[in-house]
C-alpha cells in the first residue's frame, strides 16, 4: 500500500543519459525524473498526495512565499547497499525536524508518516537514481514546503504545498575547510529562527559566506547574537571539538542551533572512538586558545550533505585590519575526525553493523 498516487512520467530520462549522469554525479545539478506533492488548505487538511513526472510549478505571481517567506525545507541520503538495495539515513529524524521548522514558521506540519512515505515511494521509484558507494556518492533528498496562498498582507498562509525532489550527489566539500569568525553578522538570535531549517536564514547566511571568502575561507564560524561570543555552528553543519581530554565537544542546543541529524549520530558514536560526548557553552576564546595549546587536537563539522569536514584552521578580525590566523594541529585532517568519519559512511552504505537502527530499507 502507498500513500501517494503513482502517475508515472511518460518522458523518463534515457537509461543512457542516467547512467551517464550517475556515473558522475555534480552536486544538485540534475534531478530525478519524478517528484512527489501534496497540498494543505485550511478546513481540508492535507490532501492531493501524489507522485508525478518532475515539472515546474504554476504558482501566482502573489503566492505568498514569494513576499513573506513561509519557506522551509529538509535534506537527508538515500545510500546504495552492498545487495543493490537503498537505505535512507534516519528519515524520522528529518520528519520530526520538519515538523517542528513547520510550527515556528505558523505553516502546516506535514505528519510525521507520511513525510517518510512521500520519501521512500519518490526514492523507491527513482531507486535506479541512486549511484553507487565509490567516491561517496548518494541520492540526496529535497523535501519542502511553501506557502502557496495567492496573499498579499501578512498573516500565516491558509494554503501550503508540500514537496519531495531527489538529486544523485558526490562530496560537498571535497577539501578541508578553514572558517571566518566574522565580526559582522549573526545568524540567530534567541527566539529567532535559528532551530529552524527554513529558506530565510540561509539567505540571510549568504553575504557572510562572502566575507568568508574575502578572508581566504570556505565557511563562517557563528558566533551567538547576544554576545557574539559564544560558538553556534557552520552554513550548511553543525561543529565538534575533540579534546586533549577525550571529549567530543560540541555546542549545546539552546534554540539558536540547528538539531543536526550527523550531530546526533555522532555524538552516538563517540564512545566507539574512545571519546565522551559533551554538549555544553564554548567560547570562541577557547577554541582558539584550545588549537594554540593543543587543548583542542581536531575540529570537524558535520551535516547530511558534508557527511564530516575536517576544519584546519580559522580566521578573525585582528589589528589594523589584519586577520588572526589558527591552525587546527598540523592543518591537516585529524586522526579521530577521518576515523569517526569512516564510519558514519561504513553504516550509512551498509558496510559496518547498524546498531543503532538508523537505516531505513527502501
Ligand atoms: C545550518 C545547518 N546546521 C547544521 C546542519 C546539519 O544538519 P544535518 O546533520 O541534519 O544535515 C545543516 C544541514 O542541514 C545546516 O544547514
Amino acid at each position: 500500500m502507498t500513500t501517494f498516487a503513482l502517475t508515472r512520467t511518460d518522458h523518463p530520462t534515457s537509461a543512457d543519459e542516467r547512467a551517464a549522469i550517475v556515473a558522475k554525479p555534480v552536486f544538485g545539478a540534475n534531478f530525478t525524473d519524478h517528484m512527489a506533492l501534496a497540498t494543505w488548505a485550511v478546513g481540508q487538511g492535507w490532501h492531493s498526495r501524489e507522485i508525478v513526472a518532475r515539472r515546474p510549478f504554476e504558482l501566482h505571481p502573489g503566492a505568498a512565499t514569494f513576499h513573506y517567506g513561509q519557506e522551509i525545507f529538509e535534506g537527508l541520503k538515500a545510500f546504495r547497499q552492498p545487495d543493490g538495495g537503498v537505505a535512507l539515513f534516519r528519515p524520522d529524524k528529518n520528519a520530526a525536524r520538519f515538523a517542528s521548522s513547520a510550527r515556528r514558521l505558523a505553516m502546516a506540519p506535514v505528519d510525521e508518516a507520511d513525510f517518510v512515505a512521500a520519501v521512500t515511494e519518490l526514492v523507491d521509484l527513482d531507486r535506479d537514481w541512486v549511484p553507487s558507494p565509490e567516491g561517496e556518492q548518494s541520492l540526496y533528498v529535497r523535501p519542502f514546503e511553501i506557502a502557496s496562498e495567492t496573499l498579499i498582507g501578512v498573516r500565516a498562509a491558509k494554503e501550503y504545498t508540500f514537496c519531495v525532489i531527489a538529486t544523485p550527489v558526490g562530496p560537498y566539500y571535497p577539501d578541508p575547510v578553514t572558517l571566518w569568525a566574522t565580526p559582522n553578522y549573526t545568524r540567530a538570535a534567541e527566539g529567532g529562527t535559528g532551530a529552524a531549517k527554513c529558506g530565510g536564514n540561509y539567505a540571510a547566511s549568504l553575504a557572510a559566506a562572502d566575507e568568508a571568502a574575502e578572508h581566504g575561507c570556505g565557511q563562517v564560524i557563528w558566533l551567538d547574537g547576544a554576545e557574539h561570543r559564544w560558538v553556534e555552528e557552520c552554513g550548511t553543519m553543525n561543529i565538534m571539538f575533540v579534546t586533549a581530554a577525550g571529549e567530543l565537544v560540541t555546542p549545546a542546543l539552546t534554540g539558536t542551533i540547528l538539531d543536526g541529524v550527523t550531530r546526533d549520530s555522532l555524538l552516538t558514536l563517540a564512545p566507539e572512538h574512545g571519546l565522551r560526548p559533551v554538549e555544553r557553552r564554548i567560547a570562541i576564546d577557547e577554541v582558539f586558545d584550545g588549537v594554540g595549546s593543543g587543548a583542542i587536537t581536531e575540529v570537524l563539522a558535520c551535516g547530511t550533505a558534508a557527511v564530516v569536514t575536517p576544519i584546519v584552521g580559522f580566521a578573525a578580525p585582528g589589528v589594523n585590519g589584519s586577520d588572526r590566523r589558527f591552525t587546527v594541529g598540523d592543518g591537516t585532517p585529524g586522526t579521530i575526525s577521518q576515523a569517526i568519519r569512516a564510519h558514519l559512511l561504513d553504516i550509512q552504505y551498509g558496510r559496518a553493523e547498524d546498531r543503532h537502527g538508523w537505516l531505513r530499507r527502501v
